[in-house]
């Protein structure tokens, strides 16, 4: 089976590693919402955004459908104000409200996004804040070559910003066949894609493009 969460189990270890050392975190952060009562991240991986909002946020839920992930949250980044759930964010099933939902390079595997969308709308409290992050490109699946390619060019400089060791991991992460078949599934939404629906979806949100990723950001 290779299924969304048979990829991501299999390379749970190595994409917790190489992320804690390449994410930046800074466009979610600085977009928080004002109010710091209860945080969602969608697509919680291995727990890295979720441990940073626990410093701000009461409560923080993370949710998953990798179970490698969410184990790998649990023993690196579990505190007091944060849960770990395995949920689909097809079926978000919550009792209680949240200020701020956030999703980091997760959307791109969703069925239907309008309506994980309105689940998430109807989640979120008065003045709460969605905040979206997540791949765009012109080409839908960019071919293979193109990650090998980035690999090699960014070897020399991870060497030199994080040591010899890491630098050789981060490659063989980034050049595994688990890794370049779950990128070879990946499809991804244009510029124009994003403007297109996401003004429908949540209107009068924010774009704000950064290179491979697009943010949206959105206050109700
Ligand atoms: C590229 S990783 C991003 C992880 C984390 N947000 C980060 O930035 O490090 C995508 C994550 O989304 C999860 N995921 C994919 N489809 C999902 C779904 N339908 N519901 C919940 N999580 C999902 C995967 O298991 C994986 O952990």
């Amino acid at each position: 089976m290779n299924t969304i969460e048979s990829q991501f189990d299999k390379v749970a270890e190595d994409y917790d590693f190489v992320n804690e050392l390449l994410n930046d975190y800074s466009f979610l952060v600085s977009n928080m919402s004002p109010k710091k009562g209860r945080a969602l991240d969608i697509g919680c991986g291995s727990g890295l955004l979720v441990e940073k909002l626990a410093s701000y946020y009461d409560e923080v839920v993370g949710i998953d459908i990798s179970n490698q992930m969410l184990d790998l949250a649990k023993s690196k980044r579990q505190l007091t104000n944060t849960v770990y759930l395995n949920m689909n964010a097809e079926q978000l099933n919550f009792n209680e409200k949240f200020d701020f939902i956030v999703s980091r390079t997760t959307f791109h595997h969703l069925d239907d996004i309008a309506s994980v969308i309105q689940q998430m709308k109807e989640l979120l409290n008065e003045e709460g804040r969605i905040v979206i992050l997540d791949n765009v490109s012109e080409v839908e699946t960019p071919p293979t070559y193109v990650y090998k390619l980035g690999a090699i060019q960014e070897f020399l400089p991870h060497c030199f910003k994080f040591g010899i060791k890491n630098a050789i991991r981060i490659y063989n992460h980034n050049t595994s066949k688990s890794w370049l078949e779950h990128l070879a599934s990946d499809k991804y939404l244009s510029e124009q894609n994003y403007y297109d629906l996401y003004e429908k979806l949540l209107p009068g949100c924010q774009f704000h493009k950064m290179g491979w990723a697009m943010g949206v950001v959105w206050t109700k």
